[in-house]
Order: structure tokens, then C-alpha cells, then sequence
């Protein structure tokens, strides 16, 4: 049987990116790799990306006529490379619903909370991180999630706790997240997500 041809779309350092390739062929066994697309010329992921011979592209969005454009663009792209399922993982941008729509259930994000808390418009990357600290919570974490026309809205996957110590900085708590929930549980995901589709099935 075939496996599932994966995008993996990025802007920054891309390490949920890299826990994907460091997975394959031990829990990533039912999908493969087969683009990197990025939202940013100088992000790192590209770099992750030639460094495992995984094609990429790069659609910038200030570069674009509009969201359309943009959108018309990355489509396109996803096509030229035959992909089934779309991983964001640190994209910053925000996908429109004639975008989300297309792919019911065939797009998955990793955001760094405990998600319905800390998440929706303005909260990626570090503002996650900071919100909670400023909240004062002691339990966050981190949720993969399929990707609908809400921000964060779609149906949760899979959801890990991490603990919040005294002294944490966002960034401290940002490492904390990545290290014990992220990169574990996004490689996780997109296997269940990789093998449903193989069998036809829903997860
Ligand atoms: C990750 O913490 C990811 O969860 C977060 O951005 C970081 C990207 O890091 N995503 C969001 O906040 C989405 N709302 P990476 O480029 O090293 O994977």
C-alpha cells in the first residue's frame, strides 16, 4: 500500500519539524515526508528540510495579490507534490475557511497548550507561553488538533500536560512544552492520522 504523502508547513526554526523526520521509520511508518512547504524565505526548516532531502517550496505571503492568491499558490503547490495530508507545524499564518474546507480532516496543527485554553487569534509561539505564565496556571501543555475555519477550533487528536515550575521564563516554559509534549506527541499524531488514511478509515 502506498503511504500517505505528507506537507509539512513551517515559518521559523522548525523542530517540530525536525522530531517528524527524526520519527521516521519508527513511529512515522505510515506516511512520508514529502514536502516542506514555508511561509518565510530565511526560516531554518528549509535547512532541516534539503539537509533530509525533503522537497520544498516557499510562498511568502506579503509576496501575494491577497489571501487568494496565497492560498491559490500554496494549493498549487500541494498538487504539483501529490500531498494528502497537511501538518502545520509553526506556520504563522492563518488559512482561510474556502482554504480549511477543501481539506476537511486532512489538516492538523500542534499548538503549545492545553487547548481551549491560551489558544485562538494573537496566541502562537511565545505569547502562548507568556499568557500562561501571566495567568498563573500550573499544568500546560500542548494539543494536536485537525485545522477547520476556527482558530484552534477543529477536533483535538491528542493533548499532552507539562508542568509549569517556579522561575519558568516564557522561553524556559517554551522548551519544557517542546521537549515533553510536542515533539512527542506530533510524530504520534500524524502516524494514527497517516494509518487511518491508508485504510480508509477516520480517526
Ligand atoms: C511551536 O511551539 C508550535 O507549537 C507553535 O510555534 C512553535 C514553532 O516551533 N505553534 C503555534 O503557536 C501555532 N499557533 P518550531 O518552528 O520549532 O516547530
Amino acid at each position: 500500500m502506498n503511504k500517505t504523502k505528507i506537507a509539512v508547513l513551517v515559518s521559523g526554526g522548525g523542530t517540530n519539524l525536525q522530531a517528524l523526520i527524526d520519527s521516521v521509520g519508527s513511529v512515522l511508518t505510515s506516511g512520508e515526508l514529502a514536502l516542506v512547504l514555508s511561509g518565510n524565505r530565511n526560516a531554518y526548516a528549509l535547512e532541516r528540510a534539503a539537509k533530509a532531502g525533503i522537497a520544498t517550496e516557499i510562498v511568502v505571503k506579503k509576496e501575494c495579490a491577497d489571501q487568494a492568491d496565497f492560498e491559490g499558490r500554496i494549493i498549487a503547490a500541494l498538487e504539483k507534490h501529490g500531498i494528502e495530508l497537511i501538518v502545520l507545524a509553526g506556520f504563522m499564518n492563518i488559512l482561510s475557511a474556502d482554504f480549511t474546507n477543501r481539506y476537511p480532516e486532512r489538516i492538523i496543527n500542534v499548538h503549545p497548550s492545553l487547548i481551549p485554553s491560551f489558544c485562538g487569534k494573537g496566541f502562537y509561539g511565545l505569547h502562548v507561553h507568556e499568557a500562561a505564565l501571566a495567568y498563573g496556571v500550573k499544568v500546560t501543555g500542548a494539543t494536536v488538533h485537525f485545522v477547520n475555519e476556527i482558530p484552534d477550533g477543529g477536533r483535538i487528536i491528542a493533548q499532552k500536560a507539562v508542568e509549569i515550575l517556579p522561575g519558568d521564563t516564557p522561553e524556559i516554559l517554551q522548551k519544557r512544552v517542546m521537549e515533553q509534549a510536542e515533539w512527542i506527541l506530533l510524530p504520534q499524531a500524524v502516524e494514527k492520522v497517516s494509518a487511518a488514511m491508508m485504510k480508509g478509515e477516520t480517526v
